[in-house]
């Protein structure tokens, strides 16, 4: 055997690529009779943190309502592990594991914490044990919500309340997560934390969906982008790609990235 052979030059070796969980084809939707979004493909892989950006109106919010099963595809597909689930309503979703948090860090402000949590391990039906073994992981996740168990929700800052949306999404333990702007209206510090938690929660395993406004951050913790432009996707790749991409950065970014660290 020829020592070529023996040591062959090494092929690169491809990274590996995760499964997709969540998949978007084709999709056009809107509302009433005015169509929004048109065609858009985007797809979902398991473990990874994928933000959708664009100006406003580009139909960001409009793709992920589709995905969660609020507002119906006129056509194209929604697929979860290959399975077609485009005609199932919300709630046959979030039993398939897809968790969605609106934009507004929506809270009942007159309950607890605690409350609020339960609320969200609702489809745990009577399972009260797993209900407590959920709430328990997360006030790991989120010390902040431990120690704040027993206090109204309406009384915290919008930061924890934040917080507090996200960990109620997470209670029945969902496979991905869709965030609509998380960092809407939070101070620095509190986006700062909100986006480190997503990534720490990418790192566990979850899959991640995050629409922002605030693009040059998001793409800095996600791994992979989607930019969207009245209605269509007009780029996607990883996300420290589309941070560098020129046409990126001047018509979506609004700013150099290197900024953010200033
Ligand atoms: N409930 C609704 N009824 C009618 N039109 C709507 C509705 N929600 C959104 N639209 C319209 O659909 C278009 C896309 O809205 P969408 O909320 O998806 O944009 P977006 O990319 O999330 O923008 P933003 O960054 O401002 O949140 C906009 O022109 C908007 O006015
Ligand atoms: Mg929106």
């Amino acid at each position: 055997m020829s020592s070529l052979a023996m040591h062959p030059i090494a092929a690169p070796i491809p990274a590996p690529v995760q499964p997709i969980l969540l998949d978007i084809q084709g999709l056009t939707t809107g509302y009433g009779d005015v169509e929004v979004v048109r065609d858009a493909d985007l797809s979902f892989r398991q473990g990874v943190m994928t933000a959708i950006i664009g100006s406003n109106g580009a139909g960001k919010s409009t793709v992920i309502k589709a995905a969660a099963g609020l507002l119906p595809a006129w056509s194209g597909r929604i697929l979860v592990r290959g399975t077609d689930i485009t005609r199932e309503a919300g709630y046959r979703r979030l039993s398939r594991g897809i968790a969605y948090v609106p934009q507004g860090r929506i809270v009942l402000p007159e309950m607890t914490v605690r409350e609020n949590l339960e609320l969200g391990g609702y489809t745990l039906g009577s399972d009260r044990r797993r209900l407590r073994e959920a709430i328990d992981r997360l006030c790991g996740l989120f010390p902040i919500l431990g120690e704040r168990m027993s206090q109204l929700a309406g009384n915290m800052s919008g930061g924890e309340q934040q917080m507090l949306a996200i960990a109620r999404a997470l209670v029945t333990a969902p496979d991905v997560i869709i965030l609509d702007e998380p960092s809407l209206g939070l101070s620095p510090k509190f986006v700062a934390v909100v986006f480190e938690k997503l990534t720490e929660l990418t790192q566990s395993g979850l899959t991640i969906i995050v629409v922002e406004q605030k693009a040059s951050m998001v793409l800095t913790v996600a791994d992979y982008g989607y930019v969207m432009h009245t209605g269509r996707v007009a780029f996607k790749g990883p996300a420290g790609e589309l941070l560098a991409d020129d046409r990126v950065k001047r018509v979506f970014l609004g700013e150099a990235p290197e900024a953010l660290h200033a």
